[in-house]
């Protein structure tokens, strides 16, 4: 990253609190306070164990959820006060995203590309650089309910990416994925940030983390403990390991 480079994805205090009816109305402080900025031609990761709010945040920044409090931008659109403009150049992907079982992968991705206002020639011609490059075509046709979870997930990333936005924001891609899928994923993460894409990632692996991200924020509890480059978060250890830098700024386990 340049100095100087664009924020594309600016956050500032950004808070949510959710009110569970069913635990007894408790308050959920599942993002609370959160700022950072990431620029394009970089990998911003979210690294945080189970609950720590990742998804949260990530959804937030997608105008799924509306904030608590505090704000965020991406491409300078509010996700509060301009959410639709937000919506058209973020392109968001979980492991919740759910396809339409009775749709084939191509007619999936299909009708996401026509709802992101994307012409038939250009989703033709996106469909065969993306499934060629996911090795999808051998399943092209299958509807979606018949797919495995590595078919079902590499739809879902070639729907969220089919409009090729400037800020891409994957949920834990990779989960549940092989060793040549998760590659073929990372290796299309890196090729992002080569065409200036600003890519916002989230995981609990750490090897993936510090294979993948230039800079990374440590969530835990909703807080973001940290948020460095990858080398300056492995040098708060002298193993030099990004898990033992991990481990020592969320506390070790009770
Ligand atoms: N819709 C909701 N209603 C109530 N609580 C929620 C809701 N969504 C998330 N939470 C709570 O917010 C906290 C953060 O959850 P979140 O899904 O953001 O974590 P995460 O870091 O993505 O975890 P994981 O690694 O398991 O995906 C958790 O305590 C979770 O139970
Ligand atoms: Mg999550």
């Amino acid at each position: 990253m340049t100095a100087g480079s664009q924020a594309l994805v600016s956050v500032v205090s950004l808070t949510k609190i959710f009110n569970d009816r069913q635990r007894g109305r408790e308050e959920i402080r599942a993002v609370d306070a959160v700022s950072f900025e990431a620029h394009a031609g970089e990998i911003f990761g979210l690294l945080g164990v189970n609950g720590a709010g990742k998804t949260t945040t990530l959804r937030l920044l997608a105008t799924m959820l509306k904030p608590t409090s505090g704000e965020a931008s991406v491409c300078g659109h509010s996700i509060s006060k301009e959410p639709q403009a937000v919506r058209r150049r973020i392109g968001f992907m979980s492991t919740a995203t759910s396809l339409y079982g009775r749709l084939s992968a191509k007619e999936m991705v299909t009708y996401f590309g026509r709802l992101n206002g994307m012409s038939r020639e250009a989703i033709e011609q996106r469909i065969l650089e993306l499934f060629d490059l996911f090795g999808m075509n051998e399943f092209r046709d299958r509807r979606c309910d018949k797919l495995s979870t590595g078919m079902k997930q590499k739809v879902s990333i070639v729907r969220t990416v089919l409009h090729d936005p400037e800020v891409m924001i994957f949920d834990e891609p990779t989960v549940g994925l092989d060793v040549l899928t998760s590659r073929t994923i990372v290796d299309f993460v890196k090729d992002c940030r080569t065409r200036g894409k600003c890519v916002l990632f989230s995981t609990h692996i750490m090897e993936e983390m510090e294979k993948l991200c230039d800079r990374v924020g440590v969530i835990h509890d909703g807080k973001l403990l940290a948020c460095e480059p990858v080398e300056a978060l492995k040098s708060r250890t002298p193993s030099g390991r990004v898990e033992d830098a991990f481990v020592k700024l969320v506390g070790e386990p009770a």
